[in-house]
């Protein structure tokens, strides 16, 4: 959930640093901090509670050419300047930065407070800045590879010390990535803050450690030097930049008809054909919007190719019992995450894995921890998405779940889906103003639907709560008279999905109800639907378009109400308040 950078190279470390964890924030920005190594000995640490924009840093007192840096989301401690990272060992010599959660540091801790050593934070991180001072006689790659031996639980450490010149990176279920530059190295949480720098990464393997000089990089498993390949990334630095856009969001959400044409048209690889030409059922394992998408994705494959599937939150699938044997058939099970590093979703591909079930990931991070564990990956097209709540890469994994559809049953609905992007970018255009002056006001609001909508309905919820803080639920229409109707109020407006098709008539049915008790409702449906349009408070029409991508247009038509509520309230759209992009926590 945290994101960390380290650099070592001919320019100044701190400003560079800086830049990197400005990239990184949406991973956590509870606090921040950078450590330098000064040309002149020592380290240099600067660290504060808050976010990196809200802090002036003195980047003057942080000189030399090699460093570290963090910026936080609270796990264990609170989020203080003593708590921020980086930690250092007793004499100050020794500076770490992490990601991840050393599950043993209660032990270790107390082990090492018995041997003089004095902690000064409530974080677990801190038991391996000791323990790395408890090994170091000069040699500080040695040290931190018998310092690791101690920990459990998941790690993506960079250390440097005062008395050694490389910059030390070590991973375990955490991920880490290096940057190769001309004459200079990197290492980071993502790829997001490289991008500017250099194109070729090398991903390293959970387990590895490597020790990184201006000139290279030198890489130990196991006890032995490995060799990890160069890789080029085709990510762009365009898409970490604002581009115009007053929030990453925005720029996202009009990135959609582009992102579902190029996440639809990839190549699908013969592993990702095959593991799905196989299944004679799927489970889906996935977490918040990947979740949704996974609903949708079920509603399609069993109402247009007749395939069972089944679809799990990834932290339920991991504690519930295992397959019955000979359940499982020729099941396959799809892990659907942007990230490719949530901890459940991971979790869960393991445990599949550990029924010898075969597994396919849907992600959008090339080499992330999902496309290590899957045997085959689905890589969707989206770019890196900035913005905590997830929007282009939800339409990317609609997108990557209608093409494997395409593979199951054949290419019937192909020519329909290669329209989705001009439907999607007609429903950028619409209007959500008036639906917006309700929802800002409202104490509470539901979004309901039916059949492919209830997912829909769900997601649009998802994005109301976390960007604008309304209370929000979705719910299968149906569903609301069986309790929730009690909530109804003129403070709680309900958002209707309802477009033509088999639903439309219980939907009008629906809206009646729900309006006999008080509640506004804003009717989402297609232009010119007259029957609609006169039931409901405030209509918002979208462009008429075929059944299976009109999902498609209702979800974006969600993200802009959802967009436009939170600009009202003046929320912090990119950065909501206590959560992080990437939930690398159980
Ligand atoms: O990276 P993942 O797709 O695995 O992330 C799963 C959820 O954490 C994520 O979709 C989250 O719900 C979003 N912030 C929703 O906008």
């Amino acid at each position: 959930m945290c994101g960390i950078i380290g650099y070592t190279g001919r320019r100044s470390a701190a400003g560079l640093i800086i830049g990197g964890l400005r990239r990184l924030e949406y991973r956590g920005y509870d606090s921040f901090g950078v450590a330098t190594k000064p040309d002149d000995g020592g380290i240099a640490v600067f660290k504060k509670s808050g976010r990196i924009s809200e802090n002036e840093c003195a980047l003057d007192d942080l000189s030399g050419h090699h460093g570290i840096g963090h910026t936080r989301w609270a796990t264990h401690g609170i989020p203080d300047d003593r708590n921020a990272h980086p930690h250092m060992d007793c004499r100050d010599e020794i500076a770490i930065v992490h990601n991840g959660i050393i599950e043993n540091f209660a032990h270790l801790k107390k082990d090492l407070e018995g041997r003089g050593h004095t902690f000064r934070s409530d974080t677990d991180t801190e038991v391996v800045a000791h323990l790395i001072e408890e090994h170091f006689s000069g040699d500080l790659f040695e040290a931190v590879r018998m310092a690791v031996k101690d920990l459990e639980g998941t790690y993506a450490l960079l250390v440097i010390a005062g008395g050694d010149g490389r910059l030390i990176a070590a991973r375990n279920s955490s991920p880490l990535v290096l940057g190769v530059g001309d004459g200079e190295m990197f290492a980071a949480s993502d790829l997001a803050p490289l991008l500017e720098h250099t194109e070729r990464v090398i991903f390293l393997e959970d387990g590895d450690i490597a020790a990184l000089s201006p000139g290279g990089v030198e890489i130990c498993h196991a006890g032995k030097a490995v060799t990890r390949g160069v890789e080029r990334v085709a990510w762009r630095l365009d898409d970490v930049h604002l581009g115009g856009f007053a929030h990453y969001m925005l720029k996202e959400i009009f990135e959609q008809p582009q992102v579902f044409f190029e996440t639809f048209r990839a190549p699908v690889s013969d592993a990702v054909a095959h593991a799905v030409s196989r299944a004679d059922n799927i489970s889906v394992v996935a977490c918040g919007s990947s979740y949704h998408a996974g609903l949708t994705f079920a509603y399609l494959a069993e109402s247009l190719c007749g395939l069972p599937v089944r679809v799990w939150q990834a932290s339920e699938y991991r504690y519930y019992p295992p397959p019955l044997p000979g359940s499982a058939g020729a099941g396959l099970v799809v892990a659907v995450t942007q990230s490719g590093e949530t901890a459940d979703t991971l979790a869960a591909l393991k445990q599949a894995k550990a029924h010898n079930l075969r597994t396919l990931a849907i992600t959008n991070v090339p080499g992330s921890s999902v496309t290590r564990i899957a045997d085959s990956t689905y890589l969707m097209r989206a770019g890196p998405e900035i913005s905590v709540a997830a929007t282009k890469s939800f339409i990317a994994q609609l997108a990557a779940c209608m093409r494997i559809l395409t593979r199951l049953c054949g290419n019937s609905f192909d020519e329909v889906i290669s329209r989705a992007h001009i439907a999607i970018g007609e429903a950028l255009l619409t209007d959500v103003s008036d639906a917006v002056a309700i929802c800002a006001s409202a104490a509470s609001v539901f979004f309901v639907g039916r059949g492919p909508f209830y997912p829909a309905a769900l997601e649009g919820a998802l994005k109301m709560k976390e960007i604008t803080y309304i209370h929000a639920e979705g719910y299968a229409a149906g569903e609301l008279k069986h309790g929730p109707f009690a909530l109804l109020t003129p403070d709680t407006p309900a958002i209707a999905l309802c477009m033509p098709g088999a639903t439309h008539g219980v939907m009008l049915s629906n809206i009646k109800e729900m309006k006999a008790r008080g509640a506004p409702v804003i009717g989402v449906g297609v232009k010119g639907d007259a029957e609609l349009a006169e039931v409901v408070d405030v209509f918002i029409p979208v462009p008429e378009t075929e059944e299976v991508l009109q999902v498609l247009t209702a979800t974006v038509v969600l993200q802009l109400l959802a967009y436009h509520t939170a600009l009202a309230l003046d929320r912090d759209i990119d950065k909501p308040r206590n959560l992080a992009k990437s939930v690398t926590v159980e």
